[in-house]
């Protein structure tokens, strides 16, 4: 088990170059199961999330070879229908195997995917809208079985809430369904536009993805396909305010800026000075930061996977200002890791108050998930002193190589082995 050890008040500068998105990255993985043959996908990030969906293709029967950051997956013998309990535990996103599974093989057996540390992460919404594709689910012993007895067929369906994972799974079943599907109130992230290219590209009938209403026209195969991973806006958004917390010039490429507009609108408010660019930003940040309201929303609204990163901001920022979680119902918990370095956050229901403090001061926390995690670290940027960030292997599954690209900018970091901790 690793720690990282940031020893705070290095002024940041420099470049980075973000890697393939995570949340596109594993779901075009679970995509390549809808065609026979091999699918070969690039700009993949060298994270663990992606070694454990390489494992669960290859328990369903799949090959999966990685050279550098591109996959080549052959599906030529899955066979099985089956993401086991040990896989889905360790990576709730296996469940976006669920509509593949149905689409190629008309059955599929997921374990439930458990909660996490920022909410109960249900799936009510994939299951419904399976159901209005013709699907029937049973659910016992902690397994999801799905079969569908009359094949897959499309249909108009609505979701409560626009669901990213349930608008993926849809996606993807719909894709092989006889007729039509219309899916209303869809999720519109750049990276479900990302599945829809890499379906389309495999001879899917897909369109409006990114819109609230897509429609796809089932056919009767899909074929092996090449698709490049669009750039991850959430690390792209993460090291931008490393870059304010360190005061820049700092450049972040690799990503597309429209991807992260809410972001950008929010960090001109508190006082940065950006300039776009075609595959970046340029950030810095002159002055002490001011405080600004945010609260998150499905895109194109600010994401929830930004809200941790920008809180630590706001910490130390001018004034006083309340972040609102509005998609997920715990997603404070780092907060009180945030107040042990010396901030001042009150949390009530789904609002952080924050009154900004001067500085913070460095001391040992631990990351709850992967954003918070990826947080902390950002607030050891700016603290006084070190601070030690444990349990990092929840930062690992989603950013490569932290460490490096933020020593790479001037900060002082280094990754240690907990056995080797004395405290700090
Ligand atoms: C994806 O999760 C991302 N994960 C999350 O990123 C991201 O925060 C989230 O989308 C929102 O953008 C991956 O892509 C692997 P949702 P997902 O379905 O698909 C509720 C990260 O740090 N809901 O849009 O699970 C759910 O409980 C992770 O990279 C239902 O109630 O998100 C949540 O409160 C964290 N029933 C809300 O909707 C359902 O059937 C949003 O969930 C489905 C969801």
């Amino acid at each position: 088990m690793h720690s990282i050890v940031v020893r705070g008040g290095r002024r940041l500068s420099g470049s980075v170059t973000v890697e393939g998105a995570k949340n596109s990255a594993l779901k075009l993985m679970a995509a390549a199961l809808m065609a026979r043959g091999t699918s070969r996908i690039s700009n993949v990030p060298d994270i663990t999330d992606v070694d454990i969906m390489s494992e669960v293709l290859v328990g369903l029967g799949a090959r999966v070879e990685r050279s550098d950051h591109s996959l080549g997956i052959d599906t030529g013998d899955v066979t099985s229908f089956e993401a086991p309990y040990e896989m889905v535990a360790r990576m709730r996103a296996s469940i976006s195997v669920l509509g593949p599974l149905i689409a190629r093989l008309g059955e599929a057996r997921v374990a439930m995917p458990g909660g996490c540390n920022i909410g109960s992460r249900k799936i009510d919404m994939h299951i419904r809208g399976l159901e209005a594709l013709g699907v029937e689910v049973e659910i016992g012993h902690g397994y999801i079985h799905a079969t569908t007895p009359g094949g897959l067929i499309g249909a108009d369906v609505t979701l409560d809430f626009p669901s990213v994972g349930a608008t993926e799974n849809l996606l993807m079943a719909s894709a092989l369904a006889k007729g039509r599907t219309v899916i209303e109130n869809a999720a519109r992230e750049p990276e479900i536009q990302d599945l829809a290219d890499f379906l389309n590209a495999m001879g899917a009938r897909i369109s409006g993805a990114g819109t609230p209403v897509i429609e796809v026209e089932g056919v009767e195969a899909l074929h092996p396909a090449e698709h490049r991973v669009v750039g991850d806006r959430i690390e792209a958004g993460t090291y931008l305010i490393a870059g304010a917390i360190g005061g820049g010039p700092v450049t972040v490429s690799g990503f597309n800026p429209t991807h992260l507009d809410m972001v950008l609108t929010k960090l001109e408010r508190v006082g940065c000075d950006l300039e776009r660019h075609p595959d970046g930003v340029t950030i810095a940040l002159h002055r002490r930061a001011s405080c600004v309201d945010v609260q998150t929303l499905p895109y194109p609204g600010f994401p929830t996977d930004m809200q941790p990163q920008f809180m630590t901001l706001m910490a130390t920022a001018d004034g006083s200002c309340v972040v609102t979680e509005n998609v997920f119902e715990n997603r404070f918990m780092f907060a009180d890791e945030l107040v042990r370095m010396g901030a001042d956050i009150r949390i009530e229901g789904h609002h952080a108050l924050i009154k900004g403090v001067t500085e913070l001061s460095g001391a040992p926390v631990r990351s709850p998930d992967l954003r918070a995690g990826a947080a902390l670290v950002l607030a050891g940027l700016g603290a006084d002193g070190e601070t030690l960030v444990g349990d990092t292997h929840h930062i690992e599954r989603g950013y490569e190589r932290i460490v490096e690209k933020l020593a790479s900018l001037g900060a002082d970091i280094r990754r240690v082995e907990d056995a080797t901790l004395k405290g700090v």
